[in-house]
């Protein structure tokens, strides 16, 4: 099971690269680790659990942050209360995205990022995104809302960005009446 120490910190450098594409067949020991992010992103999310184990809540993963610079993510959507749907992307790529931009009111949150952050992350409302899953089949997701920002959110990880580096450092609520909360 994963462990919470587990996962870098943004003082890591390696975060900060950029991931290189998996190539097929996938190796066994990152396909062991992707079950292992969706058993820790989804017991995260269960209040009794994240307690019991003592995990931060999370619902996204990319490989890098577990030190191994491959481009794949994990996400884990609770879609309803104590419903959670998984979603896996290899090599993904963000084909179309709306005009339309987003943030988290809240501010958003990172399983690497460690202290207080203050500031808006603008994020496109919808996006689609393409890619494979762990077997090497072609799949595609449309995504809105939550869902298209936490794929954006790990999309950049693969990219070595972090969402403290999509707020505007001078102004970090720039752009906050123009865009929409959610
Ligand atoms: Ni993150």
């Amino acid at each position: 099971m994963l462990k919470t120490k587990d996962i870098l910190d943004e003082k890591n450098k390696i975060l900060h690269t950029k991931s290189k594409d998996v190539t097929f067949p996938m190796d066994e020991k990152d396909k062991k680790m992707i079950d292992d992010m969706i058993e820790h992103l989804t017991l995260s999310q269960i209040p009794e659990e994240s307690e019991k184990y003592d995990l931060r809540p999370g619902m996204g993963m990319a490989a890098v942050q577990l030190g191994v610079p491959k481009r794949f993510f994990v996400v884990v959507h609770e879609y309803e209360e104590g419903k959670f749907k998984n979603y896996v992307l290899v090599n993904p790529k963000i084909v179309s995205s709306s005009e339309e931009m987003i943030y988290v009111e809240e501010g958003e949150g990172c399983l690497s990022v460690n202290r207080p952050t203050e500031g808006i992350v603008p994020r496109h409302a919808r996006i689609t995104m393409e890619g494979y899953d762990v077997d090497g089949n072609k799949i595609s997701y449309r995504a809105r809302e939550e869902l298209a920002v936490a794929f954006q959110h790990e999309y950049d990880h693969l990219d070595g960005i972090l969402f403290t580096d999509r707020i505007d450092k001078k102004n970090p609520y720039k752009n906050k009446d123009k865009y929409r909360a959610i």
